[in-house]
């Protein structure tokens, strides 16, 4: 996805201000400012170095040493699909597939458009509904691959009006 328009930087003063002072604050920081921008855009980093004096390649390095972190924004509806051993022997591969057969995303992608991303993710908790998406907190369970494809264009219906 092209980022062509520069971030809004004051997204990222309170943070900075509270702690650009303060030694061991780095995943603190990225974590604020993933909350305040979905991710961590690249020109965000920089200034983050800029006003904490830390190397860019530093804060870099941590950003993608983390799971918890994305360099790339996340679509408009984040399907967290369940891999743990329930949801796994009960299919969550062919869910899996499905979603890529409908979308063309694999796990850690965005659709061009900016609506979903597909992200694998260890037990949500509720293997009794196995197997199980979450998707913006809601969660979807004993799916086939067919009842994975109709929610996904039933959102993509509802996005597109939204939008
Ligand atoms: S294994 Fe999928 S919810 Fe527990």
């Amino acid at each position: 996805m092209a980022h062509t328009k520069p971030s809004d930087l004051s997204l990222v003063e309170p943070t900075l201000n509270k702690y650009a002072e303060v030694k061991g604050s780095l995943i603190a920081i990225l974590q604020e400012t993933q909350e305040a921008y979905g991710y961590l855009p690249m020109d965000v980093m920089e200034h983050i170095a800029e006003r904490t004096g830390t190397p860019l390649a530093t804060i870099v390095g941590v950003a993608t040493f983390y799971a918890q972190f994305r360099l790339e924004p996340v679509g408009k509806y984040l399907i967290m699909l369940c891999q743990g051993t329930a949801c796994h022997v009960n299919g969550s591969e062919l869910i899996s597939s499905a979603i890529t057969d409908e979308l063309g995303i694999e796990d850690g992608q965005t659709t061009e458009d900016g609506m979903f991303s597909l992200e694998h993710v260890a037990c949500l908790g509720c293997c009794s509904l196995s197997p199980v998406m979450m998707i913006n907190g809601k969660t979807y369970g004993r799916l086939t691959p067919d009842k994975a494809k109709k929610v996904l264009r039933s959102l993509a219906a509802e996005g597109g009006e939204a939008q």
